[in-house]
């Protein structure tokens, strides 16, 4: 059982994956399987944009919150095919999943962009869980705490949110994601140390002590409970085992009981 002062945070980022009908059965497989586990953890889905509004109504009720996996940083405006903060929130989101490493390769995105998306989330009040991690070649290099260190900071400046429930952090190594191949528990752990450094640095102790830093690539019900039984790791971000109701509910369980 973990016993940390942060309460675990697990979410599940479904990417570009199922379509309307195939998500409202999903979600509603994570509710009869996590519901009564919400209680013990603070849960999280991430569905595309088009199942946020029915997915909304699915969740109304339970104890699991709902969040988007992207978002344009202007409040409105002529951006053709782009969604501001409000528009999440308005649809039901309280999350919003920042600087994924996919959209950092695939879509351009960088420190700075992703900054005005975080500023902008964070103002309209909904928390960013923003993402940061080494590429392999990166980390061969000795280069991973300098690449999280920047993507922090610059994700971060200028940001000014009013507790540390307003802001989560994921570790997620590029190496690691959709792979097969997990950080140990000793080497995400200590990333996520480094991170709750560079936190306290930024805003202060108290704050660093709060803000909750979720692991993410690869995670598994296998390997979840080692993984958030580390003193810095507070939660998991997860990709395609959210894809099935009871691996997902199998990492829940994993992170509340333990390995
Ligand atoms: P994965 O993805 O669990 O499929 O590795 C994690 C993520 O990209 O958030």
């Amino acid at each position: 059982m973990k016993t940390a002062a942060r309460r675990l945070i697990i979410a599940g980022n479904w990417k570009m994956h199922t379509d309307v009908v195939d998500g409202a059965s999903l979600v509603a497989g994570v509710i009869e399987r996590t519901e009564s586990l919400a209680l013990a953890a603070d849960l999280v889905l991430c569905p595309p944009f088009t199942h946020l509004t029915v997915a909304a109504t699915q969740l109304s009720g339970s104890s699991i919150s709902l969040g988007a996996q992207n978002m344009h940083p202007a409040p409105e405006g002529a951006f053709t095919g782009e969604v501001s903060a409000r528009m999440l929130l308005t649809s039901g989101c309280r999350y919003v999943i920042l600087g994924h490493s996919e959209r950092r390769t695939y879509f351009d995105e960088t420190n700075e962009s992703v900054n005005g998306k975080v500023r902008s989330a964070v103002s309209a009040g909904l928390t960013p869980i923003l993402c940061v991690g080494e590429t392999l070649e990166e980390r061969e290099a000795g280069r991973t705490e300098t690449v999280v260190d920047e993507q922090v900071r610059r994700g971060l400046a200028g940001t000014e949110p009013e507790t540390a429930d307003d802001l989560v952090l994921a570790y997620e190594p590029v190496w690691a994601i959709g792979t097969g191949r997990v950080a140990t528990p000793d080497q995400a752990d200590q990333v996520h140390g480094h991170l709750r450094a560079i936190v306290a640095d930024m805003f202060d102790d108290d704050f660093a002590g709060r803000v909750r830093i979720q692991y993410g690539g690869s995670v598994k019900p296998e390997n979840a409970g080692a993984l958030m039984a580390r003193p810095n790791i507070d939660g998991a971000l997860v990709g395609g085992a959210s894809l099935d109701a009871s691996s997902f509910e199998g990492i829940v369980r994993a992170g509340i009981e333990g390995p």
